[in-house]
This record gives C-alpha cells, structure tokens and sequence, in this order.
C-alpha cells in the first residue's frame, strides 16, 4: 500500500464534527476524556475514546490549583500540543480558559486560532451559554469547530458562589435550555452540559439538534465525558457522579513504595537489571 493511501485511510477513520452528528441521529452514544499529555492521548486513543478534552481542569489535576481560573491560553497551547502527538483517530478539542475569550469576540477567535494553529487542536471548547453566543458565532465563521459548555461552568466559580448544581427550578431550568438553544444557534458543533438534573439532561437533548456531552448530567445525553484522573482513580477525591474504572493512584504508591524498599536494602538493580 502507497504512503499516500495510507495517510488517506487513516484520515478517513477519524473522528470528525460530522461522524459526531452522525453518531447523534444514530443515536450511538459517544465518549470524551480529558487528557493532558503525550502517553496517555495514545492510551486512550487506542482504547477507542472518540474525542480528547485538554481541559482547563489541568488547573486543578496537573497544576495542584483549586480552580481552573489561573490556567493560561499558552499552558492549555502546550498541553494540546502534547496530546494532539499521540492522537491517530480521535478528535482534539483544546479548552478556552479564563480570560482567553471574556473580553469579547475578536479576542476569542485569536485565542482559538493560538489553539488550532499552534497547539494542533481540530476544536474549541468555551464555556457559557447566551453571553458568549456572539463568540462562537466568529469562531465558527473564522472555520474552527466549537464545542459549547453549559450547566455548572467552573470558570464561573466566583459568580456561582460555588461549585452548584445548576437548573434546578423552573427559572434555572428555563436558563439551562435557553444557553443550550443560543449556542446551538449561534453554530456550536456540540454542548458539554456538566452537572444538572438527569430529567433535564435529557429534555436539553431531545431538545438539541447537536450531540450533548453530559458530566453530571445523566444518562440520556449523547455522550459522556469524565477527566481522566477521576476515571482513572488518581484523585483523593472525587464528585459523586463520578465512576472510578481504575485505581492506578494505589497502584503508582504501591509501586513508588516497592522501588524505595528495594533501593535501600539494595535488592535493585540486581544482576538481571545490570549491565556486564
Ligand atoms: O476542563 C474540563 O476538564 C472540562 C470537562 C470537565 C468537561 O471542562
């Protein structure tokens, strides 16, 4: 088979905005997860993930912050960079953080174009419902894919007044959807909606022509996304809506402790591990 064959078939086997919405209208649900590196952007991609968030979450799993709000455009840049190396079929989608779009559409494009153009990403994601509409529309018209955020929003900390459920009520409801609606109708490719009721995970999708990506957010969306450190049982604590699948933080310790013992009592390196 010729090099150019090759490349050709891969490209065909990649996920893309429009094998997404096919997997909607199928109704095949589909996965994310966050990933922040080399090696694991390769772990999951051939584990079969669909698509892999840089997630400004990075802030608190990487970078030991406790919000997500000091993270910057170059660090989320370089992480996408990492990840996008490791990736053959899944689809990258670099976060916008805080401060890397807020102060109005112009910026938000130069931001995404930073994300595509430097970091590899094949799309953005932002967070915000009706007051970012206006930013997604010149993103999309600048031809980079958005993936929408609404529900909680952990950039908006600070205003939330915490770490809340949101749309609970007939007005946080009504608040939800309507995010939901405006991104959609300003272009957005789809919409992560991250902790809000199941019942309205499911009205916000049966209501939506894009793929929902729910965290948080029941079982009825059209795909789920968790990060990674959760997933993979690394963090000392996790939210209740996470399933833990792994347990490799026991198992990173257990592994540090073995090497440490057998250092000191020197049984490491032994003859197997030596050169003669
Ligand atoms: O930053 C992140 O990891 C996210 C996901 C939780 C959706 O935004």
């Amino acid at each position: 088979m010729s090099t150019v064959t090759t490349a050709s078939a891969t490209r065909e086997h990649r996920v893309t905005v429009r094998s997404l919405a096919s997997r909607k209208r199928k109704a095949e649900p589909f996965t994310m997860l966050t990933a922040y590196d080399f090696t694991f952007a390769r772990i999951f991609d051939e584990a079969g993930v669909d698509v892999l968030l840089v997630g400004d979450s990075l802030g608190n799993v990487v970078q030991g912050h406790d919000t997500t709000l000091p993270v910057t455009l170059d660090e989320v840049t370089y992480h996408t960079r990492m990840v996008a190396r490791g990736v053959r079929r899944a689809m990258v989608v670099a976060d916008m953080p805080f401060g890397s779009f807020q102060v109005g559409p112009e910026d938000a494009v130069r931001s995404a174009i930073q994300l595509v153009k430097d970091g590899g990403a094949h799309a953005v994601k932002l967070e915000g419902g009706r007051d970012v509409a206006d930013s997604v529309r010149r993103i999309v018209a600048a031809q980079i894919p958005v993936m929408a955020h609404v529900g909680l929003t952990p950039q908006s900390v600070n205003h939330m007044g915490g770490f809340r459920v949101q749309g609970r009520g007939d007005e946080g409801r009504h608040q939800v959807i309507e995010d939901a609606l405006a991104v959609q109708a300003a272009g957005a490719f789809s919409v992560v909606l991250e902790g809000i009721p199941a019942d309205l995970g499911r009205e916000v999708t049966e209501l939506l022509d894009i793929p929902t990506i729910g965290i948080g957010a029941g079982v009825h969306c059209d795909a789920q996304v968790l990060v990674m450190h959760d997933l993979l049982g690394l963090n000392d604590w996790t939210p209740s809506f996470v399933k833990q699948y792994g347990n490799l933080g026991a198992q990173a310790s257990k592994a540090a402790r073995s090497y440490v013992d057998e250092v000191v009592h020197r049984k490491f390196p032994d003859e197997e591990h030596s050169y003669r």
